[in-house]
């Protein structure tokens, strides 16, 4: 039978419906594989944690036209930030947001470490965020497992064991199936899956690109997955 590269067909879709987005590259540049900035990765993520694209996208915005490096961020009034961070919610983000500039300005010159190991000895970076950009700005073949991808994971491997328990398998079927090159590309694409099609209510099967892999399509259980405990 075909083992059909699942990686792939992922790519070459995200290639066609990427979404756009202020700290994401655009196509042309993708194709000659730039990265973007870290700072502007580190940035997009943190706010991104508890807050949707679509309220991210205009802060992200001012931001960036404030305080375009980190050094400008480090170097930023705590009030100043505060206030451009003011409707966001979560302002435990926005400490730790200046305190994880300042660290990097301050104990690593001003640029973003670039392996998991590094970035996760900074202020508020945890194993998600460092992921996050250890692959979207370096490429490096690193697992992003957030609730798009549990869910995501949980239909294309059939996972009918409910989460939280099933968070470690899910974590596990999902780096196995990360790809050595294009990893950020990758990290956004099954992001971008799950946000648009495979999403929790009525996932637009007629459209996706591992329509046919999916095996809780094939069982036609795909809107009941992931399981979750009763908490
Ligand atoms: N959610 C968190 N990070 C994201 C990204 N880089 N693209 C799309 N959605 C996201």
């Amino acid at each position: 039978a075909d083992t059909p590269d699942l990686p792939a067909l992922l790519l070459d879709w995200y290639d066609v419906h990427a979404r756009s987005m202020p700290w994401r590259t655009p196509p042309a540049d993708r194709r000659n594989g730039t990265k973007p900035d870290p700072y502007r990765v580190w940035l997009s993520e943190v706010m991104l944690q508890q807050t949707t694209v679509a309220a991210v996208r205009d802060y992200f915005t001012r931001f960036t036209a404030r305080w375009p490096t980190v050094a400008d961020l480090a170097a930023a009034a705590d009030a100043d930030v505060m206030a451009e961070w003011a409707g966001l919610g979560y302002y435990a983000r926005a400490r730790n947001l200046l305190a994880c500039a300042r660290a990097v300005v301050d104990l690593h010159g001003g640029i973003f470490p670039a392996t998991r190991e590094a970035l996760l000895t900074l202020p508020g970076i945890g194993p998600y965020t460092a992921a996050a950009i250890a692959s979207i700005a370096h490429d490096e073949a690193a697992t992003v497992v957030d609730g798009n991808v549990e869910r995501v994971i949980s239909r294309l491997r059939l996972v009918t064991d409910p989460l939280p328990a099933s968070k470690a398998e899910l974590t596990r079927l999902a780096a196995e199936l990360t790809p050595a090159a294009r990893a950020g590309d990758y990290a956004q694409a099954i992001m971008d899956l799950g946000a648009t099609i495979c999403t929790p209510r009525s996932p637009a099967c007629g459209i996706c690109p591992w329509r046919s892999p999916c095996r809780a399509r094939a069982e036609g259980v795909e809107a009941t997955l992931p399981r979750k405990t009763p908490k």
